[in-house]
């Protein structure tokens, strides 16, 4: 791992990973504390600050959590997972960037990584693409999910293997609010945020020079049918808005769209439901309606999605 990666969430200050404990060196401290941070069981730590949290328990629930597990292991949008490597891959092997680095490490963060579905496939592409993957992410369920899973696959920070000669990405699993970063200015390669929250300025600030901004959204006609069977009046998504608030820091290099038709059992129709915000804005009747008539025959969608690419401006 590069030396000054993570930073304290309270007071800034260089903050350092241990097996037991991460503890920040107090220097930015008025008082020159040093703040713990204790490592969770499963390998997670942490870095969100009460004061920074904006309920008791941010971020999405175990109930979506589980659903979306359960929808995405069916392997129902492996295309578009497959599409995210793919274009990673095709981005950190571009030599230019990567040897602007002073000791070569690429560091990704993955912010808003939920389970670590898009997370897993990441680290699977190798430590000659990857060094250090940060997975962060709101919400604590989602971070103790994505940190057993990462254990059993030997790829969390501390284990064994990160020392050999043989070695894997290592994967840092992150309590954390994307509003507040607990990583040195410029020091992360590229970022991903996989239908999660965009923050232009948090991003640009951890961002090393043309440093990468991977961002993944439903396309326009994303569930159509799904969509007209829950709703009166569907409204399309605004798929475009958001680079508007990324123009002044970065630049758009590519987009990409990928679909795939989708045959949906009952159960993979429910767990479509609870994963998406359409659960809780559809209308009750309506839902219940889709899910009876699902229990006859199997539900045919498309899922569309498009992926920006975007390089940090240099300045
Ligand atoms: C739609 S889910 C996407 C999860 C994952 N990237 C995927 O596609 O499977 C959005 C995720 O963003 C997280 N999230 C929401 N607000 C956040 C914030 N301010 N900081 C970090 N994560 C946040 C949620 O907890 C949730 O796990
Ligand atoms: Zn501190």
């Amino acid at each position: 791992m590069p030396v000054s990666l993570f930073i304290c969430p309270l007071c800034q200050s260089p903050l350092q990973p241990a097996a037991d404990t991460w503890r920040c060196d107090g220097s930015l401290h008025p008082k020159q504390t040093s703040h713990p941070f204790d490592v969770a069981r499963q390998g997670y730590v942490n870095l969100l600050p009460v004061q920074q949290k904006k309920s008791k328990a941010p971020g999405d629930s175990q109930e979506s959590i589980d659903a979306r597990k359960r929808f995405l292991n069916h392997g129902h949008y492996a295309p578009l997972q497959n599409l995210i490597s793919q274009k990673m891959t095709e981005l950190l092997s571009n030599d230019e960037l990567i040897d602007k680095q002073d000791n070569k490490s690429v560091n990704w963060l993955d912010i808003g990584c939920g389970e670590g579905y898009y997370t897993q496939a990441m680290a699977q592409m190798g430590s000659d693409v990857i060094d250090t993957l940060i997975a962060a992410d709101i919400s604590k369920p989602a971070v103790v999910e994505l940190a057993k899973v990462s254990k059993l696959s030997g790829r969390l920070w501390y284990q064994p293997c990160q020392e050999d000669t043989t070695k894997t990405t290592a994967v840092y699993p992150l309590v954390t609010s994307a509003a507040h970063l607990p990583l040195h200015p410029h020091s992360v390669t590229g970022i991903s945020s996989i239908f999660s929250p965009i923050l232009p300025e948090a991003f640009d600030n951890v961002l090393m020079d043309n440093g990468y901004l991977v961002i993944a959204k439903p396309d326009v006609g994303h569930l159509a049918t799904m969509r007209d069977a829950l709703f009166d009046d569907v409204r399309e998504h605004d798929s475009d808005k958001f680079l508007q608030e990324l123009a002044p820091y970065f630049t758009l290099v590519e987009t990409c769209r990928v679909s795939t038709e989708l045959t949906l059992s009952a159960e993979d129709l429910a767990d479509l439901t609870t994963m998406t915000p359409y659960a809780y804005r559809a209308r009750s009747e309506k839902r219940q309606a889709l899910l009876a008539a699902v229990e006859k025959e199997a539900f045919s969608t498309e899922a569309k999605f498009v992926v920006y690419i975007l390089q940090k401006t240099s300045v």
